[in-house]
C-alpha cells in the first residue's frame, strides 16, 4: 500500500510547507506519538524507577514498555540484548570496553575506510590499548561501496572482529550485510554492523542478519535522541560489566549502561510503533511503503543530477539498491556555496564529511568542503524535490 503522504506528514509537528527539510541523515524529525509520550512522562509521571510505591511502579512500567518497543523495532530475541544509550557513538565506545575479554594481544580487527567514525574510532582506540593489529577494509573507489573482495583482502587467520556499515551515511548504497556477516562468521570473527544510515529506510531484523552487534540511532528513525545497540545474548554473556560491582548478571543490559537509560526518552519509544501501525500497518508494510516513496524521490533527483555534466554522484547513480541519501560534488562550485544557495531558498541540505572523514581521503575529496548531501526520508514529497531542483538548476551549470 502506498503511504498517504498528507496523513504521514500530519504526524510531524516540525514539518512545514515553507521550509524543505532534506537533512534527515543528520537527524529526522520526531513523530507526534513520540513527542507526546516524552512530554507526558516529563510533565506528569517523572518518578524514580524501582521503588515500591505505585507511581514509581507506573514509571517503571512505562520505561519497560519503551525497552520492549526497542527490542521489537529490530526483532531481537530478548529485551536484555538491547543497550539504549545516549547515541551510537557512545554505545560503540561502551562496548569497546565491555568486549575486552574477547581479545588477546596480536589478534586482528578489521574496520573500514567508509564508515562514520563512530564504528571506527572506538575500535581503533581499543586496538591500540590492547596491542591488537588493525586492518582496513577499503571501499571500492569506483562504486564508493564495500565489497566481499575488499573484505577478503582484510581477513586473516587472526581476525576476531569486523566492524562495517550496512549503508554509508554519505553514499547511500545498500550493502549486502547478510553476505558480509556470513563470510565474517566463516572466518571465526564477530560482526559489528553500523545500521544508523540504513534503519530510517528499511526494516532491521537482527536475527535474520545474524549480526553480533547492530547499532542505530533512534533520532534518525523519527524517534528521540537515543542510540539503540543490539548485542547478541551470547556475546553479552562474555562481556565485562561496566557498572557498579554489586550489579550482577541478573541486571541484563543495565550492566553495560552506567547511569541507566534516559527515562523520558525511552518511555516514548512505543510511539514509534503507534506511528508505524497508524500509517503503514505492521513494520513490513510500513517499510514497503517507505521504500516505494523514497525510490520515487531518489529517481527524480538522480535523473536531474545525472543531466548536469559538472556533477559527480557518489555511489549508485540510479534509485535501485540505495536509500535516498544522495551525495555529490561539483567540479565548478564549492559544496559550501551550493548549500548556502539552497538555504537561501528555504531548502535545508548539508555539506562536509559528516564524520565519515576517512571516506573523504579514500575518495580524494577535500574534507573541508566535503560532499553536498541531500538526505530524504519517506515524509518528503516530490514537490519538495522540485523546489530543490529549481535552486540547483540555477546554481549548477
Ligand atoms: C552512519 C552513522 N553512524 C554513526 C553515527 C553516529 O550516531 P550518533 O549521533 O547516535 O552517535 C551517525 C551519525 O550521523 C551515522 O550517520
Amino acid at each position: 500500500m502506498p503511504l498517504d503522504l498528507d496523513h504521514v506528514r500530519s504526524f510531524f509537528p516540525a514539518l512545514t510547507s515553507e521550509r524543505v527539510f532534506f537533512e534527515n541523515a543528520g537527524g529526522s524529525h520526531a513523530c507526534r506519538p513520540v513527542v507526546d509520550r516524552a512530554a507526558a512522562y516529563l510533565g506528569g509521571r517523572m518518578e524514580q524507577l524501582g521503588a515500591t510505591h505505585r507511581a514509581s511502579a507506573e514509571a517503571t512500567a512505562r520505561v519497560e514498555a519503551g525497552r520492549e518497543a526497542a527490542r521489537a523495532w529490530v526483532n531481537a530475541r530478548e529485551v536484555e540484548e538491547i543497550v539504549l544509550g545516549p547515541s551510537t557513538t557512545m554505545n560503540m565506545f561502551l562496548m569497546s570496553h565491555a568486549l575486552r575479554p574477547f581479545f588477546e594481544p596480536g589478534d586482528e580487527i578489521v574496520v573500514t575506510d567508509l564508515d562514520h567514525e563512530a564504528n571506527v574510532g572506538a575500535w581503533r582506540r581499543m586496538a591500540r590499548e590492547l596491542a591488537l593489529t588493525v586492518r582496513e577494509w577499503k571501499a571500492d573507489p569506483a562504486i564508493h561501496a564495500l565489497t566481499l573482495e575488499g573484505l577478503e583482502a582484510a581477513l586473516t587467520e587472526r581476525t576476531v572482529f569486523v566492524a562495517f556499515t550496512h549503508c554509508s551515511n554519505i553514499v547511500g548504497t545498500l550493502h549486502d550485510a547478510r553476505a558480509f556477516i556470513e563470510r565474517i562468521h566463516d572466518a571465526g570473527a564477530l560482526a559489528c554492523v553500523d545500521g544508523v544510515a540504513f534503519a530510517p529506510h528499511r526494516r532491521v531484523d537482527v536475527q535474520a542478519l545474524d549480526a553480533d552487534l547492530y547499532g542505530l540511532s533512534l533520532y534518525k528513525t523519527y524517534g528521540p535522541h537515543q542510540g539503540l545497540l543490539y548485542v547478541k545474548g551470547e556475546v553479552l554473556d562474555r562481556a565485562v560489566s561496566l557498572n557498579h560491582f554489586f550489579l550482577g548478571p541478573e541486571e541484563g543490559s543495565y550492566r553495560f549502561l552506567p547511569g541507566n537509560v534516559n527515562h523520558e526518552l525511552v518511555s516514548a519509544l512505543p510511539g514509534l510503533h503507534e506511528y508505524v501501525e497508524t500509517v503503514g500497518g505492521d513494520l513490513d508494510g510500513f517499510f514497503a511503503g517507505v521504500a516505494a516513496q523514497e525510490e520515487a524521490l531518489s529517481t527524480k533527483l538522480l535523473a536531474f543530477l545525472r543531466g548536469k555534466g559538472e556533477v559527480a554522484i557518489l555511489g549508485q547513480p540510479t534509485a535501485e539498491g540505495r536509500v535516498p541519501t544522495i551525495a555529490f560534488t561539483s567540479s565548478r562550485q564549492p559544496s559550501t556555496a551550493i548549500v548556502a544557495a539552497t538555504d537561501a531558498a528555504g531548502v535545508a541540505i548539508r555539506n562536509g564529511h559528516m564524520y565519515a572523514r576517512r571516506a573523504m581521503d579514500a575518495f580524494g575529496i577535500d574534507p573541508a568542503e566535503g560532499v553536498v548531501r541531500v538526505s530524504m526520508v519517506h515524509y518528503n514529497t516530490l514537490e519538495e524535490v522540485d523546489r530543490l531542483i529549481e535552486v540547483l538548476d540555477r546554481v549548477l551549470e
